[in-house]
């Protein structure tokens, strides 16, 4: 069955680039309404610049999901623009400096968790509050492989994204009787603008760990994410699914 989203609108949070604008370029594809959510207003613009490109319908609404307003304001752009807010691909985030645990001093723990958690919880929260009264919804939360295991050098960015799994469950068990599905990707390493600063050596350490030893192109989380948003998933929910090259499969290499 092919994801449609004919007749449906939606947000995508970080749309501005990597694997936000990959989505959002693929919902688009296939006949949905997107507004892209991004702090970078350039680069939110020019996502919706490609999808008109192609044809599509998007428009740009900056966004700072570390501001409740701004998440509030972003939610009713969409209902304003399109009439209803049918899916939510929450995706926006940062790089964080690699540090181990101890030497994050408290304000660096505190905008990571701000960015990392609070941002998502904002999003998810806003978006819980239409659907429910609108009857349901789709949301997909990008999660990491640094929500299912210890990512090294990233503390706070670990223990966030852990967090982004545990609302990730509690809003489809809550709220499966309004209609409202959640699901969760955990991508590996993706080449996108978080990971081009990465040293080699780690890219390497981490995907020699891999099935697939390679970095992911964001294209390859999109696809997932478009699907669990779409009702071809009408039977997901509470879902999380690790996009890794194969990552968590196992701890023994055969290599
Ligand atoms: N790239 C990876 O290897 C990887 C791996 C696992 C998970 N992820 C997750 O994937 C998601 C997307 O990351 P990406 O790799 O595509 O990165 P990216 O940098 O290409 O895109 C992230 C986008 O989020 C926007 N953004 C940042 N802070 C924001 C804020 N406060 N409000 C609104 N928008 C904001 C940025 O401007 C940017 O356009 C993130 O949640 C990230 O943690 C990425």
């Amino acid at each position: 069955m092919t994801a449609s989203f004919i007749g449906k609108a939606g947000l995508v949070t970080g749309g501005g680039s990597g694997i936000g604008r990959a989505a959002a370029l693929e919902i688009a594809r296939r006949g949905g309404k997107v507004v892209i959510a991004d702090i970078a207003d350039e680069a939110g613009l020019e996502t919706v610049r490609l999808i008109e490109q192609e044809g599509g319908i998007a428009a740009f609404q900056h966004t700072d999901i570390t501001d409740e307003p701004s998440v509030a304001a972003l939610v009713a752009s969409v209902v304003d623009r399109y009439g209803s807010l049918d899916f939510a691909h929450n995706n926006a985030a940062g790089g964080i400096p690699p540090k181990e645990l101890a030497d994050y001093d408290s304000e660096m723990n505190a905008w990571a968790l701000k960015l990392y958690l609070e941002g998502p919880y904002f999003c998810l929260a806003h978006e819980i509050r239409y659907m429910k009264e609108h009857g349901g919804g789709s949301i997909v939360n990008t999660a990491s492989l640094a929500g299912l295991v210890a990512s090294p050098l990233t503390g706070p960015y670990t223990a966030a994204k852990h967090g982004v799994v545990g609302y990730t469950k509690s809003a489809a068990l809550e709220y499966g009787r309004y209609g409202i599905r959640v699901n969760a990707v955990c991508p590996g390493v993706v080449r996108t603008g978080l990971t081009k600063d990465l040293p080699d050596e780690y890219i390497g350490a981490v995907t020699a760990g891999q099935v697939i030893k390679r970095l992911a192109d964001p294209a390859e989380i999109a696809a997932p994410v478009v699907f669990l948003l779409s009702d071809s998933a009408s039977f997901i929910t509470g879902a999380i699914v690790p996009v890794d090259g194969g990552a968590t499969t196992s701890t023994t290499s055969v290599d």
